[in-house]
Protein backbone atom coordinates (compact mmCIF):
# COMPACT_ATOMS: atom_id res chain seq x y z
CA UNK A 1 0.00 0.00 0.00
CA UNK A 2 1.41 3.51 -0.86
CA UNK A 3 1.63 5.81 1.75
CA UNK A 4 -0.44 8.82 2.01
CA UNK A 5 1.19 11.95 1.19
CA UNK A 6 1.16 14.43 4.02
CA UNK A 7 1.63 18.19 2.09
CA UNK A 8 1.98 21.31 3.48
CA UNK A 9 0.21 24.75 2.87
CA UNK A 10 -2.52 23.03 0.62
CA UNK A 11 -5.36 25.36 -0.46
CA UNK A 12 -8.86 24.47 0.54
CA UNK A 13 -10.76 25.99 -2.14
CA UNK A 14 -11.35 23.17 -3.94
CA UNK A 15 -12.80 21.35 -0.41
CA UNK A 16 -15.20 23.27 0.46
CA UNK A 17 -18.51 24.12 -1.00
CA UNK A 18 -18.68 27.94 -0.05
CA UNK A 19 -15.76 28.68 -2.37
CA UNK A 20 -13.54 30.10 0.34
CA UNK A 21 -9.98 30.62 -0.27
CA UNK A 22 -8.07 29.02 3.09
CA UNK A 23 -5.21 27.08 3.44
CA UNK A 24 -4.24 23.87 5.70
CA UNK A 25 -1.56 23.88 7.28
CA UNK A 26 -0.85 19.61 6.64
CA UNK A 27 -3.54 18.27 4.06
CA UNK A 28 -3.48 14.18 3.59
CA UNK A 29 -5.80 12.32 1.22
CA UNK A 30 -7.64 8.92 2.88
CA UNK A 31 -8.33 6.26 0.77
CA UNK A 32 -8.84 3.26 2.68
CA UNK A 33 -8.64 2.53 6.57
CA UNK A 34 -4.97 1.57 6.12
CA UNK A 35 -4.02 5.04 5.21
CA UNK A 36 -5.37 6.30 8.75
CA UNK A 37 -3.37 4.05 10.65
CA UNK A 38 -0.05 4.95 8.46
CA UNK A 39 -0.67 8.59 9.32
CA UNK A 40 -1.19 8.10 12.59
CA UNK A 41 1.82 5.83 13.17
CA UNK A 42 3.81 8.22 11.51
CA UNK A 43 2.94 10.71 14.22
CA UNK A 44 0.93 12.70 11.83
CA UNK A 45 -2.91 12.57 13.50
CA UNK A 46 -1.22 13.09 17.42
CA UNK A 47 1.24 16.03 15.57
CA UNK A 48 -1.64 18.28 14.76
CA UNK A 49 -5.40 18.30 15.26
CA UNK A 50 -7.00 16.37 12.86
CA UNK A 51 -9.98 18.10 10.76
CA UNK A 52 -12.18 14.99 8.85
CA UNK A 53 -13.89 16.47 5.61
CA UNK A 54 -15.53 15.22 2.99
CA UNK A 55 -17.18 17.47 0.08
CA UNK A 56 -16.95 19.85 2.50
CA UNK A 57 -20.07 21.04 1.69
CA UNK A 58 -21.43 21.80 5.30
CA UNK A 59 -18.18 24.36 6.35
CA UNK A 60 -17.47 27.97 6.98
CA UNK A 61 -13.99 28.27 7.22
CA UNK A 62 -13.49 31.77 8.19
CA UNK A 63 -9.39 31.35 8.27
CA UNK A 64 -6.39 29.22 7.52
CA UNK A 65 -6.70 25.86 9.02
CA UNK A 66 -3.28 25.04 11.70
CA UNK A 67 -3.42 21.46 11.63
CA UNK A 68 -3.94 18.25 9.95
CA UNK A 69 -6.94 18.55 7.20
CA UNK A 70 -8.02 14.77 5.85
CA UNK A 71 -9.66 14.17 3.00
CA UNK A 72 -12.00 11.27 3.27
CA UNK A 73 -12.33 9.41 -0.62
CA UNK A 74 -13.23 6.07 1.17
CA UNK A 75 -14.93 4.59 -1.94
CA UNK A 76 -16.77 1.76 -2.24
CA UNK A 77 -20.68 0.21 -2.00
CA UNK A 78 -21.26 -3.30 -0.67
CA UNK A 79 -24.23 -5.74 -0.58
CA UNK A 80 -24.07 -7.14 2.59
CA UNK A 81 -26.57 -9.09 3.37
CA UNK A 82 -30.33 -9.60 1.60
CA UNK A 83 -33.44 -11.24 3.12
CA UNK A 84 -37.19 -11.06 2.54
CA UNK A 85 -37.66 -7.48 3.23
CA UNK A 86 -34.60 -5.74 3.24
CA UNK A 87 -31.14 -5.38 2.13
CA UNK A 88 -27.92 -4.35 4.11
CA UNK A 89 -25.45 -2.06 2.21
CA UNK A 90 -21.91 -0.93 3.11
CA UNK A 91 -20.34 1.54 1.93
CA UNK A 92 -17.05 3.64 2.51
CA UNK A 93 -17.42 6.98 4.29
CA UNK A 94 -16.31 8.83 1.36
CA UNK A 95 -18.73 7.61 -0.74
CA UNK A 96 -20.88 10.98 -2.55
CA UNK A 97 -24.40 10.81 -1.23
CA UNK A 98 -26.11 11.69 -3.94
CA UNK A 99 -24.51 8.55 -5.90
CA UNK A 100 -25.46 6.08 -2.98
CA UNK A 101 -29.28 7.74 -3.33
CA UNK A 102 -29.22 7.45 -6.58
CA UNK A 103 -27.92 3.13 -6.50
CA UNK A 104 -30.87 2.56 -3.58
CA UNK A 105 -33.19 4.11 -6.22
CA UNK A 106 -32.03 2.28 -9.41
CA UNK A 107 -32.05 -1.16 -7.35
CA UNK A 108 -35.43 -0.25 -6.10
CA UNK A 109 -33.89 -0.37 -2.44
CA UNK A 110 -36.44 1.91 -0.54
CA UNK A 111 -35.48 4.85 2.30
CA UNK A 112 -32.94 6.94 0.52
CA UNK A 113 -34.91 8.20 -2.16
CA UNK A 114 -36.32 11.48 -0.39
CA UNK A 115 -32.74 12.40 0.16
CA UNK A 116 -31.69 12.63 -3.43
CA UNK A 117 -28.62 15.20 -4.31
CA UNK A 118 -28.03 16.03 -0.70
CA UNK A 119 -24.24 17.33 -1.47
CA UNK A 120 -21.60 15.83 0.82
CA UNK A 121 -20.68 12.16 1.36
CA UNK A 122 -21.47 8.87 3.43
CA UNK A 123 -19.94 10.08 6.46
CA UNK A 124 -20.74 13.40 6.86
CA UNK A 125 -24.53 11.88 6.45
CA UNK A 126 -24.45 10.18 9.44
CA UNK A 127 -22.63 12.83 11.22
CA UNK A 128 -24.84 15.32 10.33
CA UNK A 129 -28.12 13.24 10.04
CA UNK A 130 -28.60 15.12 6.89
CA UNK A 131 -32.10 15.30 6.17
CA UNK A 132 -35.08 16.71 3.70
CA UNK A 133 -38.91 15.74 2.33
CA UNK A 134 -39.77 14.18 5.30
CA UNK A 135 -36.85 11.73 6.04
CA UNK A 136 -33.27 11.31 7.42
CA UNK A 137 -30.54 9.37 7.09
CA UNK A 138 -31.15 7.92 11.05
CA UNK A 139 -34.04 5.96 9.43
CA UNK A 140 -31.95 3.85 7.22
CA UNK A 141 -28.64 3.95 9.31
CA UNK A 142 -28.08 0.75 10.90
CA UNK A 143 -24.43 1.40 12.28
CA UNK A 144 -21.55 3.72 12.19
CA UNK A 145 -17.90 2.11 11.99
CA UNK A 146 -14.63 4.47 12.02
CA UNK A 147 -11.16 4.71 13.79
CA UNK A 148 -10.42 6.95 16.69
CA UNK A 149 -7.39 8.44 15.28
CA UNK A 150 -5.23 8.71 18.77
CA UNK A 151 -5.34 5.19 19.86
CA UNK A 152 -5.67 3.86 16.21
CA UNK A 153 -8.93 1.52 18.16
CA UNK A 154 -11.41 0.74 15.52
CA UNK A 155 -15.44 1.14 17.19
CA UNK A 156 -18.70 0.43 15.66
CA UNK A 157 -22.23 1.78 16.84
CA UNK A 158 -25.47 0.73 16.42
CA UNK A 159 -28.27 3.25 15.24
CA UNK A 160 -29.40 3.12 18.45
CA UNK A 161 -26.15 4.31 20.26
CA UNK A 162 -25.24 7.06 17.70
CA UNK A 163 -27.86 9.70 19.64
CA UNK A 164 -28.85 10.93 16.06
CA UNK A 165 -31.52 14.07 16.15
CA UNK A 166 -32.32 16.94 14.13
CA UNK A 167 -29.05 16.99 12.57
CA UNK A 168 -27.06 15.80 15.24
CA UNK A 169 -25.35 12.63 16.18
CA UNK A 170 -22.81 11.26 18.69
CA UNK A 171 -19.84 12.04 16.19
CA UNK A 172 -20.82 15.73 16.47
CA UNK A 173 -19.46 15.63 20.45
CA UNK A 174 -16.03 17.13 20.75
CA UNK A 175 -14.79 13.33 21.76
CA UNK A 176 -15.69 12.38 18.53
CA UNK A 177 -13.28 15.07 16.88
CA UNK A 178 -10.81 12.13 16.02
CA UNK A 179 -13.23 9.87 15.01
CA UNK A 180 -12.75 8.89 11.19
CA UNK A 181 -15.87 7.64 10.36
CA UNK A 182 -14.95 4.71 7.58
CA UNK A 183 -17.90 2.92 6.67
CA UNK A 184 -21.87 2.90 7.42
CA UNK A 185 -23.98 0.20 7.14
CA UNK A 186 -27.74 1.30 5.82
CA UNK A 187 -31.22 -1.35 6.35
CA UNK A 188 -33.29 -0.20 3.19
CA UNK A 189 -36.69 -1.95 2.68
CA UNK A 190 -37.09 -4.09 -0.46
CA UNK A 191 -41.08 -3.23 -0.23
CA UNK A 192 -42.02 0.12 -1.73
CA UNK A 193 -42.30 2.53 0.74
CA UNK A 194 -42.67 5.92 -0.21
CA UNK A 195 -42.63 8.76 1.75
CA UNK A 196 -44.82 11.44 -0.20
CA UNK A 197 -46.51 13.49 3.13
CA UNK A 198 -43.84 15.98 3.14
CA UNK A 199 -46.42 18.84 1.31
CA UNK A 200 -44.11 20.27 -1.50
CA UNK A 201 -43.50 16.64 -2.54
CA UNK A 202 -46.66 15.37 -2.46
CA UNK A 203 -47.64 18.58 -4.68
CA UNK A 204 -44.84 17.69 -7.12
CA UNK A 205 -45.67 13.85 -7.68
CA UNK A 206 -49.81 13.90 -7.67
CA UNK A 207 -49.99 13.89 -11.19
CA UNK A 208 -48.33 11.04 -11.71
CA UNK A 209 -50.96 7.80 -11.29
CA UNK A 210 -48.54 5.14 -9.18
CA UNK A 211 -45.38 7.15 -8.82
CA UNK A 212 -42.41 4.71 -7.97
CA UNK A 213 -39.45 5.38 -6.46
CA UNK A 214 -37.37 6.43 -9.64
CA UNK A 215 -40.01 9.13 -9.80
CA UNK A 216 -39.96 10.29 -6.32
CA UNK A 217 -35.90 10.53 -6.52
CA UNK A 218 -36.37 12.70 -9.76
CA UNK A 219 -39.40 14.87 -8.05
CA UNK A 220 -36.90 15.71 -5.17
CA UNK A 221 -34.04 16.09 -7.50
CA UNK A 222 -36.58 18.75 -9.55
CA UNK A 223 -37.25 20.80 -6.03
CA UNK A 224 -33.98 21.11 -5.05
CA UNK A 225 -32.71 22.04 -8.48
CA UNK A 226 -35.81 25.08 -8.77
CA UNK A 227 -35.33 25.50 -4.78
CA UNK A 228 -31.37 25.44 -4.06
CA UNK A 229 -28.62 26.83 -5.91
CA UNK A 230 -25.92 23.80 -7.17
CA UNK A 231 -23.11 24.70 -5.22
CA UNK A 232 -20.59 23.59 -8.66
CA UNK A 233 -22.19 27.32 -9.65
CA UNK A 234 -22.70 29.50 -6.34
CA UNK A 235 -20.69 28.75 -3.36
CA UNK A 236 -23.06 27.52 -0.48
CA UNK A 237 -22.99 25.32 2.38
CA UNK A 238 -27.13 24.50 1.87
CA UNK A 239 -28.90 25.69 4.91
CA UNK A 240 -27.01 27.69 6.81
CA UNK A 241 -29.09 27.75 10.18
CA UNK A 242 -31.49 25.04 11.83
CA UNK A 243 -34.95 26.12 12.32
CA UNK A 244 -35.48 26.81 15.92
CA UNK A 245 -37.41 23.65 17.57
CA UNK A 246 -39.65 26.38 20.32
CA UNK A 247 -41.99 25.63 23.00
CA UNK A 248 -45.56 25.61 23.05
CA UNK A 249 -45.56 28.87 25.08
CA UNK A 250 -43.74 30.78 22.57
CA UNK A 251 -45.48 29.24 19.60
CA UNK A 252 -48.47 30.39 20.72
CA UNK A 253 -47.05 33.99 21.92
CA UNK A 254 -45.23 34.59 17.72
CA UNK A 255 -48.50 33.33 16.78
CA UNK A 256 -51.02 36.44 18.32
CA UNK A 257 -48.57 38.57 16.55
CA UNK A 258 -48.00 36.48 13.18
CA UNK A 259 -50.89 34.78 12.64
CA UNK A 260 -49.89 33.44 9.35
CA UNK A 261 -46.29 31.60 10.73
CA UNK A 262 -45.90 28.31 9.60
CA UNK A 263 -45.25 26.02 12.11
CA UNK A 264 -44.76 21.52 12.48
CA UNK A 265 -45.58 19.96 15.75
CA UNK A 266 -42.39 17.49 16.62
CA UNK A 267 -42.98 14.08 17.85
CA UNK A 268 -41.60 14.48 21.38
CA UNK A 269 -42.24 17.61 22.31
CA UNK A 270 -41.93 21.54 20.44
CA UNK A 271 -42.63 22.98 17.42
CA UNK A 272 -40.21 23.90 14.65
CA UNK A 273 -40.68 27.53 13.25
CA UNK A 274 -39.09 27.42 9.36
CA UNK A 275 -36.08 30.06 9.54
CA UNK A 276 -36.41 30.72 5.89
CA UNK A 277 -39.93 32.48 7.01
CA UNK A 278 -38.19 34.63 9.90
CA UNK A 279 -35.76 35.42 7.49
CA UNK A 280 -37.41 36.33 5.07
CA UNK A 281 -40.40 38.20 7.54
CA UNK A 282 -37.02 40.45 8.36
CA UNK A 283 -36.90 41.58 5.23
CA UNK A 284 -33.46 39.29 4.12
CA UNK A 285 -34.61 37.11 1.07
CA UNK A 286 -32.86 37.75 -1.68
CA UNK A 287 -30.87 40.60 0.27
CA UNK A 288 -27.02 41.29 -1.14
CA UNK A 289 -24.57 42.69 0.76
CA UNK A 290 -20.91 42.99 -0.32
CA UNK A 291 -20.22 39.51 -2.01
CA UNK A 292 -22.61 37.43 0.19
CA UNK A 293 -26.75 37.51 -0.41
CA UNK A 294 -29.13 35.00 0.50
CA UNK A 295 -30.32 32.80 -1.94
CA UNK A 296 -33.94 34.18 -3.42
CA UNK A 297 -35.75 31.21 -3.78
CA UNK A 298 -34.87 29.80 -0.40
CA UNK A 299 -33.02 32.80 2.04
CA UNK A 300 -31.78 29.74 4.46
CA UNK A 301 -29.14 29.59 2.33
CA UNK A 302 -26.75 31.59 2.55
CA UNK A 303 -24.43 32.29 -0.91
CA UNK A 304 -21.00 33.80 -1.66
CA UNK A 305 -21.58 35.56 -5.22
CA UNK A 306 -17.51 35.58 -5.65
CA UNK A 307 -14.72 36.55 -3.67
CA UNK A 308 -16.54 36.39 -0.19
CA UNK A 309 -14.19 35.36 2.45
CA UNK A 310 -15.16 33.24 5.70
CA UNK A 311 -15.40 35.85 7.72
CA UNK A 312 -17.76 38.07 5.43
CA UNK A 313 -20.18 34.93 4.99
CA UNK A 314 -19.81 35.14 8.92
CA UNK A 315 -20.69 38.86 9.70
CA UNK A 316 -23.30 38.52 6.63
CA UNK A 317 -24.89 34.90 9.05
CA UNK A 318 -24.53 37.28 12.24
CA UNK A 319 -26.88 40.28 11.16
CA UNK A 320 -29.48 38.06 9.54
CA UNK A 321 -29.10 36.51 13.50
CA UNK A 322 -29.59 40.03 14.79
CA UNK A 323 -32.81 40.92 12.97
CA UNK A 324 -34.64 37.49 13.23
CA UNK A 325 -33.53 37.76 17.09
CA UNK A 326 -34.71 41.26 17.37
CA UNK A 327 -38.19 40.58 15.56
CA UNK A 328 -38.40 37.12 17.04
CA UNK A 329 -36.60 36.74 20.29
CA UNK A 330 -35.35 33.56 18.77
CA UNK A 331 -31.83 32.31 18.21
CA UNK A 332 -30.93 31.21 15.11
CA UNK A 333 -28.30 28.37 15.24
CA UNK A 334 -25.93 27.68 12.88
CA UNK A 335 -26.28 24.30 11.05
CA UNK A 336 -23.05 24.69 8.95
CA UNK A 337 -20.30 23.82 10.83
CA UNK A 338 -17.78 27.33 11.62
CA UNK A 339 -13.89 27.03 11.55
N1 LIG B 1 -40.32 29.34 3.58
C1 LIG B 1 -40.56 30.69 3.50
N2 LIG B 1 -39.91 31.40 2.51
C2 LIG B 1 -39.07 30.79 1.64
C3 LIG B 1 -38.84 29.42 1.72
C4 LIG B 1 -39.47 28.70 2.71
O1 LIG B 1 -41.30 31.25 4.25
O2 LIG B 1 -38.52 31.51 0.79
C5 LIG B 1 -41.03 28.58 4.64
C6 LIG B 1 -42.34 28.02 4.12
O3 LIG B 1 -43.28 28.06 5.13
C7 LIG B 1 -41.99 26.58 3.78
C8 LIG B 1 -41.02 26.28 4.90
O4 LIG B 1 -40.27 27.48 5.07
O5 LIG B 1 -43.09 25.75 3.81
C9 LIG B 1 -40.12 25.11 4.65
O6 LIG B 1 -39.32 25.37 3.51
P1 LIG B 1 -38.54 24.21 2.78
O7 LIG B 1 -39.44 23.11 2.42
O8 LIG B 1 -37.70 24.80 1.70
O9 LIG B 1 -37.59 23.61 3.93
P2 LIG B 1 -36.70 24.24 5.06
O10 LIG B 1 -37.32 23.92 6.38
O11 LIG B 1 -36.40 25.67 4.80
C10 LIG B 1 -35.37 22.04 5.45
C11 LIG B 1 -33.94 21.59 5.51
C12 LIG B 1 -33.39 21.45 4.10
C13 LIG B 1 -34.24 20.45 3.33
C14 LIG B 1 -35.69 20.97 3.30
C15 LIG B 1 -36.63 20.03 2.63
C16 LIG B 1 -33.09 22.44 7.59
C17 LIG B 1 -32.16 23.41 8.26
N3 LIG B 1 -33.16 22.52 6.28
O12 LIG B 1 -35.38 23.36 4.93
O13 LIG B 1 -32.10 20.92 4.21
O14 LIG B 1 -33.77 20.28 2.01
O15 LIG B 1 -36.14 21.14 4.66
O16 LIG B 1 -36.97 18.98 3.47
O17 LIG B 1 -33.71 21.62 8.27
C18 LIG B 1 -29.83 21.53 4.48
O18 LIG B 1 -29.87 21.00 5.59
O19 LIG B 1 -28.77 22.06 4.04
C19 LIG B 1 -31.01 21.58 3.67
C20 LIG B 1 -31.06 22.22 2.50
Amino acid sequence: MEKPLLRRNVSLLPYNTFGVDVTAEYFATVHAPGDLYALKDAGATAEHAPLIIGKGSNILFTGNVHGLVLHNRIEGIRLIEKTGDAVILETGSGVEWDRFAGYCAGHRYYGAENLSLIPGTAGAAAVQNIGAYGAEAADIILSVTGVDLHTGEKRSFANRDCRFGYRYSLFKMPAFRSFFITSIRFRLSLHPRLNLSYPQLAEETEHIPHPDILDVREAVMRIRRIKLPDPGQTGNAGSFFKNPVVSKEKRDKLLVDYPDMPWHALPGEGFKIPAAWMIEKCGWKGKQSGPCATWSRQPLVIVNLGQANGKEILAFSRAIQKSVYERFAVLLEPEVLIL
